[in-house]
């Protein structure tokens, strides 16, 4: 098969392969995937290296690819001198490996290592990262290059598409800056997977080809808006579930943790720029070259036009089926002092005082996401997939997601199926706004 042939190619193109050893002990059988996290210095451009922590040497890490439904054990270990956690972000898996320390899951000592086995689901475009607190060490967690894509194939993939290619959106080297009185993470460097707009190899495309983006939003803070140069993309899947109506479109967003899968028809020959289209952003580094076999010269950038991003346009019409409770959830922001980090509130608490979101099993509830704030929210919830019910006011069905931004000062609804018992973080996905009281846990009776 054609795309078959060019999989792991592509894939190793876009993102460094590492070895995958299990390091073993006699008693124990060897692990399917070994994870390393230590120091990696990530050559963006020629001369411009960036220090962190990644996985495996590289960042982002080794692309972990495994069907579905399949049991694997992964072992982790620990080269640095703190406590570690890894999150297998999108999987309906028990809390004791979901990877937070808030549902259960033993930390990776420093030094240490953990063993985690879990069986993979459900099917599509998932990824790992650190899930411990940063606060104000910007050295920390998502902060780092601790991330990877974590995609599980589909037991029947309709795999219409030619090549395949994963693009992790990163920001690097951040600091702390006030911004209109309170305290924010700012960045020096920008990066597609592990290179700046213009490094490294570009993506080689024929005419005719269809490509299956496979994009992520590894940051930890910042919404983007990516658009592909003289091209559209048609949306397939969003956080790696399938759209009951795919469309096509010219720019895409994704808050910090979403993801996005597109197919882009190759049908304009030329050198182009897939990136954001912050001018600032992508001219430090935020893109990645599309190359077309047979033309050469200067990649070409035009901006998309201004379309307001909207989810509902990838769903149903018709309502979804009623919940058996509304839970609502006011979120709003604490005004903490001139050079202080503000803090967040649900329900009028903040983490850990928050109140616990309590479900029985089995039940559909719909989750009132009531956004008072004048910032967005990319607001997710550990180990299930919710349906988006509404979006400031229009009824929608049939979108399923794990991440869902909800703008400033408007409502969203979600309905989920209380369907995979445990304890379960819901939380903001923005690292400052989750270390800053932003989290409250889901219990089942
Ligand atoms: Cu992707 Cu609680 O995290
Ligand atoms: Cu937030």
């Amino acid at each position: 098969m054609r795309r078959r042939d060019l999989l792991g190619a592509l894939a190793a193109a876009a993102i460094p392969r590492s070895v995958l050893n299990a390091a073993q002990t006699p008693t124990e059988q060897r692990a399917d995937f070994t994870l390393e996290i230590g120091p990696v210095a990530v050559e963006l451009a020629p001369g411009t290296t960036v220090k962190t922590i990644g996985y495996n040497g590289s960042a982002p890490g080794p692309l972990l690819r495994v069907p579905e439904g399949k049991t694997i054990s992964i072992d982790v270990h620990n080269n640095t001198g703190e406590e570690e956690v890894v999150h297998w972000h999108g999987l309906h898996i028990p809390s004791d490996v979901d990877g937070s320390l808030e549902e259960g899951t033993p930390p990776v000592p420093p030094r240490g290592r953990r063993r985690y086995s879990f069986t993979t689901a459900p099917s599509g475009t998932r990824w790992y990262h650190s899930h411990v607190m940063a606060g104000r060490n910007l050295k920390r967690a998502t902060y780092t290059g601790q991330f990877g894509f974590f995609y599980i194939e589909p037991k029947s993939d309709p795999g219409a598409y030619d090549q395949e290619v994963f693009l992790a959106l990163k920001e690097w080297d951040p600091y702390l800056s006030t911004s209109e009185d309170s305290m924010d993470a700012t960045y020096k460097r920008f990066s597609v997977n592990d290179r700046s707009l213009g490094h490294g190899e570009p993506i080689r495309v024929k005419e005719g080809q269809r490509v299956m983006l496979r994009i992520l939003n590894a940051s930890a803070t910042v919404h983007r808006r990516v658009a592909l140069a003289g091209h559209a993309f048609r949306v397939t899947a969003m956080d790696g579930n399938a759209l009951p109506a795919p469309k096509e479109t010219e720019a895409l967003e994704l808050g910090p943790a979403e993801r996005i899968d597109a197919i882009v028809e190759m049908n304009r020959p030329g050198v182009w720029v897939f990136g954001t289209t912050d001018d600032h952003d992508r001219e430090n580094g935020m893109g990645i070259v599309i190359e077309y076999a047979g033309q050469s010269g200067a990649a070409r950038w035009t901006a998309p036009g201004d379309k307001r991003w909207d989810y509902v346009a990838f769903g149903n019409r018709d309502a979804s089926a009623e919940p058996a409770e509304r839970i609502p959830l006011v979120f709003d922001k604490k005004f903490a002092g001139h050079n202080w980090v503000d803090k967040w509130t649900i329900n009028g608490k903040s983490y850990p005082k928050t109140d616990p979101i309590r479900v029985k099993a089995n039940r559909r509830y719909r989750l009132v996401l009531d956004n008072r704030s004048d910032e967005a929210h990319p607001i997710h919830l550990h180990r299930h997939t919710f349906e988006l019910t509404k979006v400031d006011g229009v009824a929608t069905s049939g979108v399923r997601k794990d991440v869902v931004v909800v703008r400033p000062k408007t409502q969203l609804e979600v309905d989920l199926v209380a369907n995979n018992p445990g304890r379960t973080l819901f939380h903001c996905h923005q690292q400052m706004h989750m270390d800053y009281g932003f989290m409250a846990l889901m219990e089942y009776a």
